[in-house]
Formats: C-alpha cells, structure tokens, sequence
C-alpha cells in the first residue's frame, strides 16, 4: 500500500510559533519546572529568581519550579510557596521581570506529602496512607530521617483541594498565565495515584477509579477557579523517582487521562516521554488537547551534544505538540537560540549547585553573546 504525499501531516518544527490556551508560544520548547532552592525561608522569592527566569525568556513557555500551595506542603528547604501575600508579590516581581524581557510563564504547585519534613515546614507531612519515604530527605539543618507521614483525613483531602484552587487564584494574581498541577515524581498527588504508597481503603484508595480520584478533584477545582485554559497537569508514568512503585502503570494513567480530558486542561505534560513506548502513544491518541513532552536525555550523564534537538524532534514526529527541556535550559540561558543555529551548548558545571542558595551555577551560566570573560572598563580616578 502507498500513502500520498499530501496526506502526510505537515512536520511541525521546534522553531515554529504555536498556541497554548491563552497564550501565543514563539516556539515549541518548554523549560521544565526546575526546584533550585532560591527562595527565602518563608518561600517568598527574592529578585535573583527574576534575573534568572528573565535570563531564559527565550523559551516559548517558562514552568517556574514547584511551588507550595499550603504550609504542610513544603518539600524541601527554601522552595518558593504562594499561599501568602508576601509570595504574590515576589512573584509578581518574577514575572513582570519575564515579560518585560518577552517571555511567558505558568508555575507549578507542588505538595511534597511525605517528602516533608516537621524541620523543613513546622508541621507533621501528611500523605495518603502512613508509609514512609524510605530514605533520608532533605531538611534546613540536612539530610534527616523520613517521618511516617499522617494519613490524611477526608477534611483533609477537602481543605487541600481548596488549597491547591486558592494557590491557582494567588499564581493568576501574581501575573502567571496559568498553573501546572504536579502529579508526578513520587510528591503528594503521584503518592495517590501509586499502590504502594496509597493503602486507603475509602473513596481515595484502592482500584484505580478511587486513586486517580484525588488527583481530578484538585485539577477540577483549580480549573474551576482560574479556568481549564490556564491548567496544566504535569505526570510521571512508570517514574520510581522518589521510591514511587505504581504497581499498575497501565492501568491508572488511561483511565486518570481520559478523566482529566473530561475537565479540559490546557495541557497534559509527560515527564520522561518515550516516542518507543505503547503507552506513550496510547495516551497521546487519548489526549484530545496539547501534549508537552519532556525527553529522556541520560539522567546522570553529560547533556548531549545537541542540547537535546534529536530527542525533541522525535517527540514532536510522534505527536508531542510542546517539548519541555530541564537541564539544556538550567545551563543554557540562550538554548533557544543555540538549538535553532546548532550552537554547542554549556554543560550543567556542577550538580552540587542546582539546589544550593546564590548566584553561583544560577545566573552565571554564559549566554552566546556576553562572553563570562568580558574585560571589565577600568576605574574612574578617585576625586577627579
Ligand atoms: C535541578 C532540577 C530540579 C528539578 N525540579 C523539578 C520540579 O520542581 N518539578 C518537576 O516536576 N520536575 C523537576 N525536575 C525534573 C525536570 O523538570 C525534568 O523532568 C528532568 O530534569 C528531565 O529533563 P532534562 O533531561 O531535560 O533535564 C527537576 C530537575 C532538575 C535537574
């Protein structure tokens, strides 16, 4: 059998502009949501968080970091929260920073459930069922013990959907242009989703119909407050980041996206998204809106060569609408741009400085056209 030409669809181009509910995208690359650890204590950024994302306003979206929508939500030390007017306002300095330079950004509210830690928020982490987190997590004063995690009661549940809807409302009045809810990488909703860290026996656990439920009702309620075209739902399927073991990958994300569909997000994203992979392809054909695909690249290792461009451009072939980038962006300020002329791209320089406070391994990472060696004009004469 032979296909015509014109029945081919048309390749999209990484480079080409493209539309995301509100929004009129330049090009088709995201930055991913990247967790650096800048803000201040109480989760309020300061300016260098401006700086930095104003740096990458190139990318056709920026997902700032995870943030937290409550108290007892915060992951680690020093994340950004927006649950109080001292956070709106921090952020309202960041993306005003951002769209000044052009660019265009939605955050993503992130509940940590059992990652907390009663020194990292000053309350006991709830989660689904009281597993632990098997390993240490990250506090102020260090790595500490994992606490068992306080099942979360029905009010609960219902308090932190209302949290997530107000958090949605505080991201709109800071200026972003929607909200990205985190369901993947082993935090609260993703402990839903999971068996083995959700044990319930109510309407929240068990078969797959009853663990996605969590999950719906806080993207509804976020959808209901600030709108379905301003909604992202970032998922993991399969991740074991974070000790995650869902038990039965194949069966919750099918029937947890054909959910989400029903509500009518702006976009779903896919994390670690494999062009090879059924179920890839099963959720992209189910999905009926925008799909953001963030590539496998090599988790440990260098970035490649090209920043990322084949991989990128093999999700786009395979019906990715948006590609999301993590560490090309972290270390490229100007990736856009060395991807579209095939530039070589910076190297993440040191791990040990994506989580750690200041401007080193942050704001430092050179763009093409300001050389991190420029000579510096020498010093007026004093008094003259
Ligand atoms: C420093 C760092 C922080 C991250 N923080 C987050 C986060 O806050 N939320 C999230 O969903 N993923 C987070 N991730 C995962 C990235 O969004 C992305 O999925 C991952 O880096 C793989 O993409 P890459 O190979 O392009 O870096 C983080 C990754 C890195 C490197």
């Amino acid at each position: 059998m032979t296909t015509s030409p014109a029945a081919a669809p048309a390749a999209r181009d990484l480079f080409e502009p493209a539309r995301l509910g509100p929004l009129d995208l330049p090009n088709r690359l995201v930055m991913a949501p990247m967790t650096r650890n800048r803000a201040a204590a109480d989760g309020t950024p300061p300016p260098i968080m401006a700086e930095y994302y104003a740096q990458r306003a190139g990318a056709g979206l920026i997902i700032a970091e995870a943030t937290t929508p409550n108290r007892v939500g915060a992951t680690y030390p020093n994340i950004p929260a927006i649950h109080r007017d001292a956070h709106v306002e921090g952020w309202r300095a960041v993306t005003d920073t951002v769209r000044a330079a052009g660019g265009r950004m939605f955050l993503q509210l992130q509940h940590g459930g059992r990652i907390g830690h009663p020194e990292t928020s000053g309350l006991h982490p709830v989660a689904p069922s009281p597993v632990p987190f098997p390993g240490p997590v990250h506090t102020p004063s260090g790595p500490r013990p994992a606490v068992v995690p306080r099942e979360m009661t029905a009010e609960d549940i219902r308090a932190t959907v209302e949290d997530f809807a107000n958090a949605a409302r505080n991201a709109v009045a800071a200026g972003f242009a929607g909200v990205e809810v985190h369901a993947a990488n082993g935090y609260l909703l993703h402990q839903f989703l999971g068996q083995d860290t959700n044990r319930r026996t109510d309407a929240y656990g068990g078969p797959v119909a009853h663990r996605i439920r969590f999950t719906v009702e806080v993207v509804r309620a976020v959808a209901d407050a600030i709108g379905p075209e301003r909604v992202g739902v970032r998922i993991a399927p399969g991740v074991t980041a974070n000790a995650m073991a869902e038990g039965d990958t194949e069966a919750i994300y099918p029937e947890l996206v054909a959910a989400l569909a029903g509500i009518g997000p702006a976009y779903l994203h896919v994390v670690f998204a494999d062009p090879g992979q059924a179920l890839f392809r099963e959720l992209r054909a189910a999905w009926p809106g925008t799909l953001i695909a963030n590539p496998v690249l090599g988790w440990g290792g260098p970035l490649p060569e090209d920043g990322g461009r084949a991989a990128a451009e093999r999700l786009l072939a395979a019906g990715a609408d948006l590609i999301a980038l993590g560490r090309p962006f972290l270390a490229n300020p100007d990736l856009v741009h060395r991807l579209r002329t095939g530039a070589p791209v910076n190297q993440v320089r040191d791990r040990g400085l994506m989580y750690t406070g200041g401007a080193e391994g942050y704001t430092d990472y050179p763009a093409l056209h300001t050389p991190a060696t420029a000579p510096r004009p020498a010093p007026a004469p004093a008094g003259g």
